[in-house]
């Protein structure tokens, strides 16, 4: 068994998307460990998103996570990184097919609705850093 760190980001939060994302990892079988409301201040952000520092739209990507409350929860289950990243589809949500969540959801890659890590090693670091006390 594996674990993930998932994000319902602010805008899948503001639009109401929270019982939706839950719904399809409850019935995809992946089971929720730790779950949490929470707004992130910058410094947790550029943290999680360190691997982007250099790409233009970070300070927007930085903005737009820290913009309002997120969702953040830890998954378990049979190679959970890579089952919750088909369920959210690809990032450009243009592209993500009909039936994943962004591909239902969403129409812009900077509100693409949920984060999932993208390696069990990530996953390791991201679990860490949101839960550092229960993990
Ligand atoms: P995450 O699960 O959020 O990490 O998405 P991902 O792993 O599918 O994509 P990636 O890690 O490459 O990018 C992280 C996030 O940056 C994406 O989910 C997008 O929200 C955002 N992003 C990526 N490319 C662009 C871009 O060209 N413009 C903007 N505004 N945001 C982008
Ligand atoms: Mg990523």
């Amino acid at each position: 068994s594996e674990r993930t760190l998932v994000l319902i980001k602010p805008d899948g939060v503001r639009r109401g998307l929270i019982g939706d994302v839950v719904a399809r990892v409850e019935r995809k079988g992946l089971k929720i460990v730790a779950m949490d409301l929470r707004t992130l201040d910058a410094e947790t952000a550029k943290a999680h998103y360190g691997e982007h520092a250099e790409k233009p739209f970070f300070g927007e990507l930085v903005e737009f996570i820290t913009g309002g409350p997120l969702v953040a929860m830890v998954l378990e289950g049979p190679r959970a990184v890579e089952a919750f990243r088909a369920l959210a589809g690809a990032t450009d949500p243009v592209k993500s097919a009909p039936g994943t969540i962004r591909g239902d959801h969403a129409l812009e890659i900077g509100e693409n609705i949920v984060h999932g890590s993208d390696s069990p090693e990530s996953a390791a670091r991201e679990v860490k850093l949101f839960f550092p006390d229960r993990f």
